[in-house]
């Protein structure tokens, strides 16, 4: 399959390497970027055949069956129409965009179009082997009724200078909608509810100018699905050891953790400093393989004409209990969603 790809940032390399690298059923053939360096970056390494700086143009002349749209949040939604209104099969990083009534806009261009063109969008946690693993365990009811689930989605604090840096042009949305957004969907998926009413509070501690942006380094939300389930969600950018993702599910028969301790590997390192383990550093390292699972799976579906597991419609209702969780942060109370 011929696949192009908008947006080479941190991101969109990973999804062009893992192509490249581990992907054989698609081929890259095309790549569109803002930045010069990056159109380089791809033909040099990626061997694109052809660049664009210009998304629609991509589009129109790349011959392409598939695109990745991983520019930022601000320019997804126009893109993600075009490219669907123009027959070309479309997965799209979340958050589908930044407002309700933009991503509401694309929920209807992908429904009008649905028989002919596939959309999927990138909630990667949902093919993680370990995540899976645990919904399998759910599903069975071996852990009896879901009662309380608590999620951490916290980056590195070696990313937190640099957070700081572009937090005042930052466009994704406020901690909730980019970093609890994974959180949030895969408690909709384990649990098959809905979210009915959060109360968010957040702190900036280590750097207490990203006050003046609106932006958060730390962040909670308590909340309680439709059914009484009750939930935490630890969102943040500030973990002095690595990239800390943790779901931990009680229920009334067991109880289960995905990834508390967040491990690179199984390797266990004994020296005279003691005994250590080593951390995995990064949402590229801790997810790769669900990256390469969750575009193996849009292909197939492509192929075999199935409706891909991750709909626009789930990066709507994620997107509304994100905002929601925002909105809580700045009025002080609760809301019922
Ligand atoms: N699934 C995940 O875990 C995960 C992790 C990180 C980022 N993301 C999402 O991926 C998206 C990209 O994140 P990033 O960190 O790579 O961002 P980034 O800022 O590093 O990269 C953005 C890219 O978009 C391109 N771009 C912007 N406007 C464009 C336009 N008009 N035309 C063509 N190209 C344009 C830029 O050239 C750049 O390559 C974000 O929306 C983010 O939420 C998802």
């Amino acid at each position: 399959m011929r696949a192009g790809i908008v947006g080479l940032g941190r991101m969109g390399r990973t999804h062009a390497e893992n192509i490249v690298n581990n992907i054989p059923s698609i081929k890259l053939v095309a790549a569109c970027s803002i930045f010069e360096e990056e159109l380089i970056y791809a033909k040099e390494n990626l061997l694109v055949e052809e660049t664009y700086t210009d998304f629609e143009s991509m589009i129109d002349n790349a011959n392409l069956d598939l695109v990745l749209v991983v520019a930022g949040a601000e320019v997804r939604p126009s893109m993600v129409k075009y490219a669907i209104e123009k027959g070309v099969h479309t997965f799209a990083e979340k958050p589908l965009g930044l407002t309700i009534s933009e991503i509401e806009e694309v929920v209807e261009v992908i429904e009008k179009n649905k028989d002919k063109t596939k959309f999927q969008l990138g909630f990667m946690r949902r093919f993680d082997e370990d995540y899976l693993y645990a919904k399998e365990i759910i599903d069975n009811g071996d852990i009896g009724e879901i009662t309380y689930i608590r999620a951490y989605g916290i980056d590195p604090s070696s990313g937190l200078d640099t957070f700081v840096k572009f937090a005042k042009n930052s466009n994704s949305g406020g901690l909730y909608h980019d970093m609890s957004i994974h959180d949030i969907d895969v408690i909709r998926w384990l649990t098959g509810r809905e979210f009915k009413r959060v109360w968010a509070t957040g702190a900036n501690f280590a750097r207490p100018e990203l006050d003046n942006v609106g932006e958060l380094e730390t962040g909670i939300a308590q909340a309680q699905l439709d059914n009484g389930i009750m939930v935490h969600l630890v969102a943040g950018r500030n973990a002095p050891h690595g990239y800390q993702v943790e779901t931990e599910i009680m229920g009334t028969k067991g109880w289960l953790r995905i990834a508390p301790v967040p491990e690179k590997n199984m390797v266990t390192i004994f020296d005279n400093n003691g005994v250590k383990r080593h951390c995995s550093a990064s949402f590229p390292e801790r997810f790769k393989q669900a990256f390469i699972n969750e575009l193996s799976h849009f292909v197939k579906c492509i192929k075999e004409n199935k409706e891909p597991k991750v709909t626009a419609y789930d990066g709507l209702i994620a997107t509304k209990v994100a905002l929601t969780c925002k909105k809580s942060l700045e009025e002080n109370k609760i809301i019922e969603i």
